[in-house]
């Protein structure tokens, strides 16, 4: 079974009801590659709204979940609330949630397992600091971060996870990894998947990347054979987007 292409729109804290309006209203008109799964994550406050508007062949993520049911935790989001409000995925593990509000791997993993035990897919981020890929560490912390998932979760939860690769010091910066960098990382969370996991999710789990990515550079990046899709910052907030969606036409 081919992966499914995946092109994820992180808006993060951007936006507002007009912006998100028009955004949505130019995705709705464009042709978007059939072959090509697309999702949107606008900020919380405007997940109703996008749902509203957005074709239905255009899936909602949520940029961040808590890990328990519901109760008295404000401020946060609960899976059921996700699930009421029809929206399909969420984000967990996103580097500047990890950094700026110091998520660790292990409260990440226990989102993933939440929004799975709850019918909501994980578009589950991790990536390291230049820092730690000058340290040549780089591999060590994605395994670090995907074995802290991987003790929650059973083999055929993978299905309904979805792994971004995305390299901190890609992010936001406009130096994006080359296609030999993303290619290296995207193969080896391949091999984890098959070691660690099973088979089927080495198959199966799509591995996209994030950082920096434009309508400039998807192309090269798309053809790489581990490279299933992108996950959008700056980007997706511009009616360029529709060009990483349809990256492989
Ligand atoms: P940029 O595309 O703005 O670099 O952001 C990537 C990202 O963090 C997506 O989650």
């Amino acid at each position: 079974m081919a992966r499914k292409f995946f092109v994820g729109g992180n808006f993060k804290m951007n936006g507002t009801a007009q912006s998100i309006t028009d955004i949505i209203a130019n995705l709705n008109t464009a042709t978007l590659d059939p072959t090509t799964e697309t999702v949107i994550a606008p900020p919380a406050l405007y997940l109703l709204l996008a749902r509203s508007l957005a074709d239905p062949k255009i899936a909602l993520a949520s940029q961040n979940v808590f890990d328990k049911p519901n109760g008295a935790f404000t401020g946060e989001l609960s899976v059921d609330q996700l699930k009421d409000a029809k929206i399909e995925w969420t984000l967990v593990g996103h580097s500047e949630r990890r950094v700026i509000l110091k998520e660790n791997d292990e409260f990440v993993a226990r989102k993933t397992k939440a929004a799975l035990d709850g019918g909501i897919g994980a578009i589950l981020c991790i990536g390291e600091s230049l820092e730690e890929r000058e340290g040549g560490k780089t591999l060590d912390v994605v395994t670090r971060q995907l074995n802290a998932v991987a003790e929650q979760l059973s083999p055929a939860e993978w299905a309904k996870v979805v792994i971004a690769y995305e390299p901190i010091w890609a992010i936001g910066t406009g130096k994006v990894a080359t296609t030999e960098q993303a290619q290296e990382v995207h193969a080896t969370i391949r091999k984890w998947l098959g070691e660690k996991v099973s088979a089927a999710a080495a198959e199966n789990t799509r591995i996209i990347y994030g950082g920096s990515v434009t309508e400039k550079n998807c192309r090269e990046l798309a053809k790489q054979p581990d490279v299933d899709g992108f996950l959008v910052g700056g980007a997706s907030l511009k009616p360029a987007f529709v060009e990483i969606i349809n990256a492989r036409l």
